[in-house]
């Protein structure tokens, strides 16, 4: 497989934003104190995104194994985004942010789920940044609805079992139609993947941070892809095969 050299900047990135209860919790306050100041490093990476030229950001608000929280915290949750929904859209509306929402929409209630096809339909037209904001997500989740789409196309006789392969499945993907994940990142300190996107990862480059996320800011941005530029991505080859076809 013949790999272009990929940029400096990296064209997508995604951020497992960890460490809000943790926040909290230091500062004596309840864990929902943490989400909500986590907004403050959402606008951030944004405006950071925005400036360094990032094409597309994936973020994970909130993972399918997150409902199993206790109750109080996941209303907590689902009121901080339609306060954000409601307060934030007209601002990245003006920065020429187009807003998606992956994961199984269909967990929400109507009053969220209508509020995040509004921001959607709003914001199809942009072309400044994606943010896609991933809620009741599953990388697994991802790949079982994208396993149903190809079951589907060949029980509708539009396909062939052997036509499926690693393009034609990965076209049902989350986000397949934008960059390759080139910088995954996870702040919060832990070293794990918590299902977010499996399959898009694959190549991905990983970066984790023991800051918590309110902490995160753009700086640590920057030094994420400072750290991104500096890897070498070989995909298979040898540094030597790379060194030559760049
Ligand atoms: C991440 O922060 C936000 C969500 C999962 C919604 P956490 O709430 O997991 O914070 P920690 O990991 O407990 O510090
Ligand atoms: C992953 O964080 C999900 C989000 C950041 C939305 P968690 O805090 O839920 O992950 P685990 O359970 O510690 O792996
Ligand atoms: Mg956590």
């Amino acid at each position: 497989m013949t790999q272009a050299k990929a940029p400096t900047v990296p064209r997508h990135v995604a951020i497992v934003m960890d460490g809000n209860g943790r926040w909290a919790k230091a500062r004596h306050r309840p864990r929902s104190f943490g989400h909500n100041a986590g907004r403050k490093a959402v606008r951030e990476v944004i405006e950071a995104c925005l400036r360094e030229g990032v094409q597309a950001l994936t973020l994970f608000a909130f993972s399918s194994e997150n409902w199993q929280r206790p109750q109080d915290e996941v209303g907590a949750l689902m009121g901080l985004f339609v306060r954000a929904l409601d307060k934030e859209v007209d601002e990245l509306h003006r920065h020429g942010v187009r807003l998606r929402f992956i994961g199984d929409l269909d967990a929400f209630d109507e009053a969220l789920r209508e509020r995040m096809h509004a921001a959607m339909t709003r914001t199809a037209g942009n072309d400044k940044l994606q943010v896609n904001i991933a809620v009741s997500y599953g990388g697994r989740w991802d790949i079982v609805q994208a396993s149903r789409q190809a079951a589907a196309t060949v029980a509708r006789g539009e396909l062939r079992v052997e036509q499926i392969d690693e393009a034609r499945l990965g076209q049902w993907m989350s986000l397949a139609e934008l960059p390759p994940l080139d910088l995954f990142i996870r702040t919060g300190g832990e070293c794990r993947i918590s299902n977010f996107l499996l399959w898009q990862v694959a190549y991905a480059e990983l970066y984790f941070t023991d800051t918590l996320w309110p902490d995160f800011d753009q700086a640590c941005l920057r030094r994420a892809i400072e750290d991104y530029a500096r890897r070498e991505r070989r995909y298979g080859r040898t540094g030597e095969q790379v060194a030559i076809s760049s």
